[in-house]
């Protein structure tokens, strides 16, 4: 029988600190009118000085479990996806099992970028279906606000924090993730980097006053290696399971920006009424898009248990990702 990676519950945690345009307006030379234009954005949450992706993914994975009044102790597995993380190591993982106090966990991290949540997904369910593990908390937790360089106009307007968490299990009643697609081309990975801080390229006073330690961006060029391998993660997943795009109930694209999406959705056909969007009031949260996004969509009701959801992203690496879910 076909086994289903079942979800228990979801979780979510974004900082109460937003960050508007006009906020935006005042520190670098940009305006209101072209942040919305071209992006799609309006506002982003920022975590305050000492807050980590640490402390969001541990804050979203605990309202999962509690939600599900699942025991931590009970927990088999830990799984974070982010590009933000506290430390080169230790991973988050292991700081948010302590946070959580799920002592039996095994905890790890996944780098996939904005991919990093449906990579989880992907990993996650093999794992389960191994045997080797039962259940899994699966966080994206972002805090890019701290990587993000504020006098550079082209990056600063994108990015937001936050995380997003699954509670998840396996199951064979029909519901949960049943199919999904991994790419990576490494040759583009200097699309979308963080030059500075790793074995590349040690932390100095030189990549400091050079601002190496935060996210550099080849916008126009993204855009167009976002399209074409989200619109080939959408195909290959649905084509695994013989499954077409007007099956979907509802598309959930990794929020990057507006004209990305509306890209993606005008070359697969989808009409926009299926479609998910909040990145007017997020931005983009990298590895928390997604979990966030789907936590969302079903407090709004906006898909149930019933529902054929396709969720689709790319990240730096380059990477992309497409996942396919009932409920
Ligand atoms: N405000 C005002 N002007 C700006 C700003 C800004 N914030 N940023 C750039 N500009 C200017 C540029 O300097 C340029 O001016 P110039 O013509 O005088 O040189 C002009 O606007 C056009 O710049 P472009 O880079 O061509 O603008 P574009 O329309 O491509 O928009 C953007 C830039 C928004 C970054 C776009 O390329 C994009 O969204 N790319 C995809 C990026 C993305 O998705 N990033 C997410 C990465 S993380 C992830 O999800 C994997």
């Amino acid at each position: 029988m076909k086994t289903y990676l079942k979800i228990l519950s979801t979780g979510i945690a974004v900082p109460d600190k937003v960050l508007t345009n006009y906020d935006l307006e005042k520190i670098v030379d940009t305006s209101d009118e072209w942040i919305v234009t071209r992006t799609g954005i309006r506002e982003r949450r920022i975590s305050e000085n000492g807050i980590s992706s640490g402390d969001l993914g541990a804050k979203a994975g605990r309202m999962a479990l509690e939600s599900a009044g699942f025991d931590p102790m009970d927990l088999d597995l830990i799984l974070v996806a982010t590009a933000s993380g506290d430390h080169l190591f230790p991973s988050t993982a292991c700081i948010i099992q302590d946070k959580l106090g799920a002592k039996r966990a095994t905890a790890f991290d996944i780098s996939a970028a904005c991919s990093g949540f449906l990579y989880c997904l992907t990993v996650v369910y093999s794992l389960l279906n191994s045997g080797v593990f039962h259940n899994a908390l699966i966080i994206g937790a972002e805090t890019l606000s701290k990587i993000t360089d504020y006098t550079d106009r082209s990056t600063c307007v994108i990015f937001g924090d936050g995380s997003g968490a699954m509670l998840v299990t396996l199951g064979d009643d029909g519901q949960g993730i049943f199919a999904s697609h991994l790419g990576s081309d490494g040759s583009f990975a200097s699309v979308l980097s963080l030059p500075a801080g790793g074995s590349r390229l040690p932390a100095s006073l030189d990549t400091v006053a050079s601002h190496m330690h935060y996210i550099k961006m080849n916008g126009n060029e993204l855009f167009k290696i976002a399209v074409r391998s989200m619109e080939e993660a959408a195909h290959a997943t649905l084509n695994k399971v013989n499954l077409s795009i007007d099956d979907i109930d509802l598309l959930i694209p990794h929020q990057a920006n507006i004209r990305i999406i509306n890209s993606l959705v005008k070359r697969l056909g989808v009409d926009k009424s299926r479609v998910y969007v909040n990145i007017e009031r997020y931005g983009n949260t990298s590895a928390a898009s997604i979990p966030i996004a789907f936590h969302e969509a079903r407090a709004r009701k906006i898909c149930d248990e019933n529902s054929l959801i396709l969720m689709v992203a790319f990240g730096g690496g380059i990477t992309w990702a497409g996942v396919l879910l009932k409920g």
